[in-house]
């Protein structure tokens, strides 16, 4: 009898809190149809449930860590949805995407778990992915105008910065030129539960 190992199906639980808040904004801002590049999946989890709630879009999930992509393999072979493709590595700092283009991208609570060259490693490979008026949608803790937008989230950017001085919670200040070096404009800053946000960015004309 050969032996199988168990595929390792992650779970995180904050996915469960804000996967809803998230598909409400998705409702309004992605297409009606198309591709939809999520950058940094992790669990597979907001992957599974977007292509069940978004029937009518196709969802590429991608991740960077080989742990990752087993557990979105998981997922999506749990979900077993025609609309859920099976997940591809991608790091954003690849010159070459494996997805040469798509209709949107969303990327959940990577920008401040990251260095910030991978912040603009984002923002140049969805500027050359993202035809004129596509969204790219990110989501997380983001200070403003220099500014923590809540005592909870300070003390989270500093428990990021002592794991690793790399990483931290990003200013929407400091976003903006970023993204309009890559051809895209903040749209819409949405206040999420647990002071988080969601952005929309769109691609320049
Ligand atoms: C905090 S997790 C968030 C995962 C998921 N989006 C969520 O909200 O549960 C951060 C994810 O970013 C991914 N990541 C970090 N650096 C990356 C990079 N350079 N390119 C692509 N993904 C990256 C990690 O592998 C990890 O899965």
């Amino acid at each position: 009898m050969s032996y199988v190992p168990a595929m390792a199906k992650a779970f995180a639980p904050a996915v469960e809190r804000n996967r809803q808040p998230i598909l409400e904004v998705l409702r309004r801002v992605l297409p009606s149809a198309g591709l939809v590049l999520e950058v940094a999946s992790g669990t597979g989890q907001h992957a599974a449930f977007y292509s069940e709630h978004l029937p009518s879009l196709r969802w590429q999930p991608t991740d960077v860590s080989a742990e990752s992509l087993q557990s979105i393999e998981a997922w999506v072979g749990d979900a077993a949805r025609d609309n859920l493709l099976p997940p591809l590595q991608l790091d954003v700092r690849w010159a070459r995407w494996p997805v040469p283009e798509a209709d949107a991208l969303i990327c959940i609570n990577m920008i401040h778990i990251s260095p910030w060259e991978t912040t603009e490693a984002l923002f140049r490979g969805a500027g050359k992915l993202l035809a004129a008026g596509s969204p790219l949608i990110t989501y997380g803790p983001y200070r403003l105008h220099g500014v923590h937008t809540a005592p909870s989230n300070a003390a989270f950017d500093e428990s990021l910065r002592s794991r690793n001085p790399r990483w931290g919670v990003r200013d929407i200040d400091a976003l903006c030129p970023l993204a309009a070096t890559a051809g895209f404009t903040l749209e819409e800053q949405v206040a999420m539960p647990a002071n988080n946000m969601t952005l929309v960015w769109r691609r320049d004309a």
